[in-house]
């Protein structure tokens, strides 16, 4: 990686710019054309039409490429052991995902030393910027442990800000039919113990995981630790976890795939963000969320990819947004939307997912002429470079 220091740069013959910013351009994105934008000392200093650009320290023609806000990537779990292709191969020839294989995952992650759990949050962070994503959030969840689930966090924390105690994901073997016993460590131990190195509590309400009673104790206790609530929740059918997230104020709640009308209609009455990863849906064959459904009742709808070992083991969110056009039936412009400034809402920040004046200056430029292109060319790596803070990172 490469750092400008505090030099300014300005990128001129911007064919698409998508800012977010409707003050500064068309649309929800704020699309303008031929433009240009300057970043001074990582932040977005400047935007307007290319002829009119100031001089700045380095200059870089885009050559009627699009240029976009980074990626926000809201939902990942990169801590862990091993992986699991076998489980995928074995789904994809029939069998259920049902969430068992956490447990595996679990094993491999306690017995991986720091350096080996580390290696794989750099290499997967590394993927992840590739594919254009400059923020993203990190989940622990593979420990189980107060131990190991305080090693991810730490771990974690040394690459991102956005760190999420994923404090209970499943009960791990030792507490296999002890569900309320793990919970109740979980609350009196673990949680207080990892709180402050995090900055998001997270749980998976889900049959097979936790029950609605388990995984609202799971968020008060990290509630009272300080940590602002997330949930898993209607992934693998319709559930509690929808209505307990708006009920708790959680940031977000993540998969959405199996909700009710009524589910629908309180998210739209809420804060909370619906953030779909239908990457997991692909991976496990199973059915997408009805993303048209909620953006149609006024629900803010977020875009991550979920990379994890299990479920889907991709970091690619032009690949999410791919799907998301093709069988959510999101426009193009509501997925770019959700995996930029949707992500950022997730997360409750007003700094990424957006280039507008004081935004941090994280970009990326595609080999296309248009954000369309994203989902017009899926498999196509068409992420050419990426500025975070505004410095050349790719
Ligand atoms: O987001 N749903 C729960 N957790 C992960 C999957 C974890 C795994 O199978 O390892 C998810 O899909
Ligand atoms: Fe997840």
């Amino acid at each position: 990686m490469t750092t400008n220091g505090s030099r300014t740069t300005v990128l001129t013959n911007i064919g698409t710019l998508v800012t977010n910013d409707p003050t500064l351009g068309e649309g929800k994105l704020g699309v303008r054309h031929d433009a240009a934008i300057v970043f001074d000392d990582g932040v977005v200093a400047w935007v307007g039409d290319s002829a009119d650009a100031p001089a700045a320290d380095i200059g870089q023609d885009i050559g009627g490429r699009a240029l976009l806000p980074g990626f926000v990537e809201s939902h990942s779990h990169l801590v862990f052991g091993g992986e699991r292709a076998e489980e995928f191969a074995a789904r994809m020839a029939g069998e259920k995902y049902a969430a068992g294989g956490i447990r595996n995952t679990i094993e491999a992650t306690r017995s991986a030393t720091d350096e080996q759990l580390q290696a794989n949050v750099r290499r997967l962070l590394d993927e992840s910027l590739r594919s254009g994503s400059t923020t993203v959030e990190c989940k622990t969840g593979y420990g189980q442990n107060t131990e190991s689930e305080l090693r991810s966090a730490l771990i974690a924390g040394q690459f991102t800000d956005e760190v999420t105690l994923l404090a209970a994901h499943v009960p791990p073997p030792e507490y296999a039919g002890r569900a309320d016993d793990y919970v109740a460590m979980a609350c009196d131990e673990m949680i207080p113990a990892c709180a402050p190195h995090a900055k998001w509590i997270d749980v998976f309400c889900e049959r097979g995981a936790f029950n609605r009673e388990q995984a609202h104790a799971v968020l008060s206790a990290g509630v009272a630790a300080g940590l602002i609530p997330r949930v898993h929740g209607n992934q693998l059918g319709e559930g509690p976890g929808v209505q307990l997230a708006v009920e708790m104020g959680a940031a977000s709640v993540d998969h959405v795939t199996y909700v009710t009308a009524e589910d629908i209609d309180a998210l739209a009455q809420s804060s909370t963000v619906a953030t779909l990863l239908p990457g997991a849906d692909f991976s496990t064959r199973n059915k997408y969320p009805d993303a048209r459904a909620l953006l149609d009742a006024g629900v803010t709808v977020a875009l991550g990819a979920d990379c994890n070992p299990g479920t889907c083991y991709t970091t690619s969110l032009p690949f999410c947004i791919a799907i998301a056009v093709r069988d959510m039936h999101m426009t193009p412009a509501e997925a770019v939307w959700a995996a930029t400034a949707g992500g950022a809402r997730a997360l409750q920040r007003t700094d990424v997912g957006t280039l507008s004046l004081g935004t941090r200056a994280d970009a990326i430029a595609l080999d296309a002429p248009s954000y369309l292109h994203l989902a017009y060319r899926p498999g196509v790596p068409l992420v050419r470079e990426v500025w975070k803070n505004g410095a050349l990172a790719t």
